[in-house]
């Protein structure tokens, strides 16, 4: 296995950081001379948020803050500009954080999501939309560090997958075991396929030694809870990406579809959009 140049840690260990209250500890994903990858597990469901630093600029992106005081301290306590928040989607859980955010930084962070998260009816306010198609990148820099953002609808129509420097922040696209619900309102079970097969090509063509970051911790069939995977034992591993090409095994998965409030909701939304 290739890791150089990356360290995965399983200690908190930037500088003095609120714990927020929620969750798991702070956890330092990545840590060399050009970039720091934070994680937090930040509120009421438990969502996985993601900062990005570029160290040589001291610049820093945050993937679906759900507190936005919270990465707020983080940034000031340790010399970092938040400069760029990155929207996987728009579910409330991902986005809860960023009027927060916008309300104490202003014109100088730039709130980034695709075009299509307004297809689900998101009227919340973004300060530039990715408009790329499905299945299709378009690179994202964040000073010296560049990333793409991969457009991966299915479980909501403009969900984007993050990829670059080590790291693969996938949302509520693809957990660490599974994939996420095609259910809800804006969801769509064909697409997901689509995307996965898509993302799993990309993901190929990656060191088998990046790291993928998902929106949430579910456990994995022999009961583990990790937050974060080496992108090859996702690969060999994964319930979805593994049922992606059999028709059979696709159709069986128990987590495309609940029986739940929220699948009752979507109905709902459906019914009154026809
Ligand atoms: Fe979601």
């Amino acid at each position: 296995m290739n890791l150089e140049g990356f360290s995965l840690l399983e200690s908190p260990a930037v500088h003095t950081v609120c714990e927020g209250g929620w969750g798991l500890p702070l956890k330092q994903v990545i840590s060399n001379e050009r970039i720091v990858v934070l994680q937090a597990q930040l509120g009421e469901w438990d969502n996985l948020n993601h900062l990005l630093v570029c160290l040589k600029t001291k610049q820093a992106a945050v993937v679906d803050p759900f507190d936005g005081n919270y990465w707020h301290e983080v940034c000031a306590n340790n010399g970092w500009n938040l400069t760029e928040i990155w929207l996987t989607h728009s579910h409330w859980d991902h986005t809860k954080g960023v009027k927060t955010l916008k309300s104490m930084l202003g014109g100088s962070v730039t709130v980034r999501s695709h075009a299509f998260e307004r297809q689900r009816g998101w009227k919340e306010p973004v300060d530039e939309e990715w408009t790329h198609e499905a299945n299709s990148n378009i690179r994202l820099n964040l000073g010296e560090l560049t990333f793409e953002a991969h457009c991966t609808p299915g479980h909501t129509p403009g969900h984007t997958t993050f990829v670059g420097e080590g790291v693969i922040i996938s949302g509520d696209c693809l957990f660490l075991g599974r994939c996420g619900r095609t259910d809800l309102f804006g969801g769509d079970p064909a697409l997901q396929r689509e995307t996965l097969r898509y993302l799993r090509g990309v993901m190929q063509q990656l060191p088998p030694a990046h790291i993928v970051l998902p929106g949430h911790q579910y456990a994995l069939e022999n009961g583990e809870t990790p937050t974060t995977m080496h992108l090859e034992t996702v690969l060999a591993t994964n319930e979805a990406l593994l049922a992606v090409d059999d028709d059979h095994l696709w159709a069986s998965l128990p987590f495309l579809a609940f029986d739940d409030s929220m699948a009752e909701k979507a109905r709902r939304q459906r019914a009154k959009s026809e």
